[in-house]
């Protein structure tokens, strides 16, 4: 049976430009053909969308303007058949962002969260999709602060991605560490060796697994069931075309094989194919695979 998995994340507008290389030396004007291109994205629609071609049930949370761009934002979620109705219109505008990105995968990235940080989700409306979820996927934004205690609180099993750490003290972060059962985060900015920080990392918030997506080198794996640290190399099978949304393609598939009972370096093995065919395609939405094709490379 399908597991249902409560996300909450920010969902936005995400123009994709394909520069030279950085820095960007000035020139008043380029003509990338085709290189410039605007799709539905941010976290929490990048989650959603892949645990939804895994084949799970997603109950997506999140924040939009009442502008052209949520209703492009609305369609484009109808047309992957994630629901809407938990999408409140209530922004003065829509999010937006822009990520520059070089031929070897380097990036930046331009987010415009527009007033969204000054959002909150009350834990009490959403206790029902709370207590109907297996588990729950709340990005690092202000808006989920409570719900992540709430959910710890009703033994959820609960995940969150902080993307880049530079300490494990850290104040934006701390309620997400604190209450997350499942810790992703990128090694973009780690002060130590990874496998130093993921320890650190766990001394100070106890999470039940950790994992550092360490981009072309894979990722590392602490699961504490089994007290040990696992390297589980990058799926290097498929060619690289845009590594955006990398991190969020490897945390959603992780999650999708963990909520089904696989064990945390099982679900690892599978995230990073996921992850690693994912960065084959262009665009945030597109290539995420299914289920039968991961295992057939698996075997
Ligand atoms: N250049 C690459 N070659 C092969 N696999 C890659 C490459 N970049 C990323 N991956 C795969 O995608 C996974 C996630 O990428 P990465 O570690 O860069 O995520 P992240 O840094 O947490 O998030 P972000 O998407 O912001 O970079 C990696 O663990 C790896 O399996
Ligand atoms: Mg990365």
């Amino acid at each position: 049976m399908a597991k249902k998995i409560l996300v909450s994340g920010l969902v936005n507008i995400e123009t994709t430009v394909e520069v030279r290389g950085f820095p960007i030396n000035y020139y008043p004007i380029d003509y990338p053909f085709f290189g410039v291109n605007s799709n539905v994205a941010g976290v929490g629609c990048n989650i959603a969308k892949a645990l939804t071609a895994l084949g799970d049930e997603v109950e997506l949370f999140s924040f939009t303007g009442n502008d052209y761009e949520a209703g492009r934002i609305f369609s484009e979620l109808d047309s992957k058949g994630i629901a809407t109705h938990n999408i409140h219109r209530s922004l003065k505008n829509t999010p937006t962002s822009v990520i520059l990105f070089d031929p070897e995968g380097k990036r930046q990235v331009y987010c415009d969260l527009k007033d969204i940080q000054e959002q909150m989700l009350h834990p009490e409306d959403l206790s029902d999709a709370l207590a109907k979820a297996d588990a729950a996927a709340l990005c690092n934004i202000n808006f989920n602060r409570a719900l992540i205690k709430k959910a710890r609180q009703m033994h959820k099993l609960t995940a969150t991605d902080v993307h880049v750490l530079d300490n494990v003290e850290n104040d934006y972060n701390r309620d997400f560490m604190e209450n997350a059962d499942i810790l992703f985060l990128s090694d973009e900015g780690l002060p130590c060796s990874h496998e130093d920080f993921i320890r650190q990392l766990h001394e100070r918030y106890h999470n039940r697994v950790i994992v550092i997506g360490m981009g072309a080198k894979g990722a590392l794996l602490l699961d504490s069931a089994e007290k040990r640290l696992i390297n589980v190399p990058a799926y290097d099978k498929a060619k690289v075309v845009n590594t955006v949304g990398a991190g969020d393609s490897l945390y959603s598939s992780f999650l999708h094989y963990y909520v089904k009972g696989f064990s945390a370096e099982d679900s690892l093995r599978r995230a990073v194919i996921f992850a690693g065919i994912k960065i084959g395609f262009n665009g945030a939405g597109v290539g995420f695979s299914d289920e039968s094709h991961i295992e057939a490379i698996i075997n």
